[in-house]
């Protein structure tokens, strides 16, 4: 890692330590930075269902901790019959969310250990999500300098909610792409939509640049149109939740707008992932499961109602972008350029 890399890179919202897993309360930010510590499995599904802890590649390794934390306790109470009644914690552990295939990725990858292991789990199991952690972290730094080498000219770009270090072991994927470029100087203005509901966008996409010293401009959601249209911006710069075979993108809602206008306007979209985010057995986008959240997330504000009494509301909170709207899907394996199934065939079958 250079100079560069060390100083655009400061923000770890997951840490191992004291054999509790700490998480920065996202919820939180940017007013409070508190962190919540999780000493079981109960405690960690908690934490990712409420949004403590968000982001697909960070909801992955948060889960790979939270089987540690269940392991232990389950072979402290029954080492004849753990490996069954952990099943019960890794169910409790899919069902925080649905749609950030990182989830499950990494709940199967603990899953298979586990019924490897012969002795005492916890410190195979425990190396193990280090090693997923440490692994998203080199691969957004892979991923930083692919995306970064795509953007040719110096440009304003744009990027919606978090997919930062705070959506992942560290770095970030879009984040971790905008770090890297304007350390190269090949961006000169960072544009970030606020996203609605839970302003991911001005709460942390702003909070974790300016912790970087990178500057950065809000924008709301429906300002994308007007804004591309002054030619300022050349790369819509996002993260995702779950990536299809056929090079669909899940990601936060909004993003397919973007992508629309995006196109219309003549910017380009890039999408950065690990290849932990990608589905081969989702054929195409609309296979994917799509969170709805609360309608008080929309009709309240901190617990106060604003919306008009007697209005209800339909709070889906990913949607889903066709690959046709995609420009390069940047990854830790290579970038793939206007995806489809061949090509991400072809990049997984080299992984
Ligand atoms: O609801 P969230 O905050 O978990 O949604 C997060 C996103 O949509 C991110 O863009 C995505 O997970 C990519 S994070 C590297």
């Amino acid at each position: 890692m250079n100079n560069n890399e060390i100083k655009y890179d400061q923000v770890r919202p997951v840490k191992w330590r004291d054999d509790a897993l700490f998480l920065i309360d996202q919820r939180l930010l940017p007013r409070v930075h508190e962190e919540i510590v999780c000493h079981d499995v109960a405690a960690v599904a908690h934490a990712i269902r409420e949004m403590v802890v968000r982001g697909a590649p960070a909801i992955g390794i948060t889960a790979a901790y939270g089987v540690v934390l269940a392991a232990r306790s389950r072979y402290q109470e029954a080492p004849d019959t753990w490996k069954q009644d952990i099943e019960a914690d890794l169910e409790l552990l899919a069902n925080t969310r649905p749609t950030a295939v990182n989830l499950f990725w990494a709940i199967d990858q603990m899953r298979k250990l586990v019924q490897s292991v012969s002795t005492d789990p916890v410190k195979t199991l425990l190396q193990k999500a280090q090693a997923i952690h440490q692994a998203d972290i080199k691969a957004n730094h892979a991923m930083g300098k692919l995306g970064a080498a795509l953007i040719e000219q110096p440009c304003a770009v744009l990027t919606h909610c978090n997919a930062g270090a705070l959506a992942t072991g560290g770095y970030g994927t879009a984040l971790g792409v905008i770090r890297a470029a304007y350390a190269g100087k090949r961006i000169h203005q960072v544009y970030a939509d606020e996203t609605r509901p839970w302003l991911q966008g001005a709460r942390l996409t702003a909070w974790e640049l300016l912790q970087d010293g990178i500057p950065v401009t809000l924008v709301v959601e429906g300002a994308a149109a007007h804004l591309m249209k002054q030619g300022e911006v050349g790369w819509v710069i996002v993260g995702s939740d779950r990536i299809a075979a056929n090079g669909d993108v899940a990601n936060k809602i909004g993003t397919y707008n973007l992508a629309v206008t995006a196109r219309y306007h003549g910017v380009k979209v890039m999408v950065v992932a690990p290849t932990t985010t990608i589905d081969m057995n989702m054929a195409e986008g609309a296979e994917i499961p799509i969170e709805t959240r609360d309608q008080s997330e929309l009709l309240d504000l901190q617990g106060q109602r604003i919306a008009a009494k007697g209005a209800d509301a339909w709070n889906p909170v990913f949607d889903v972008t066709p690959a046709g709207l995609v420009d390069a899907i940047v990854t830790e394996k290579g970038v793939v350029r206007s995806p489809d199934a061949e090509k991400m065939a072809q990049l997984m079958a080299g992984s």
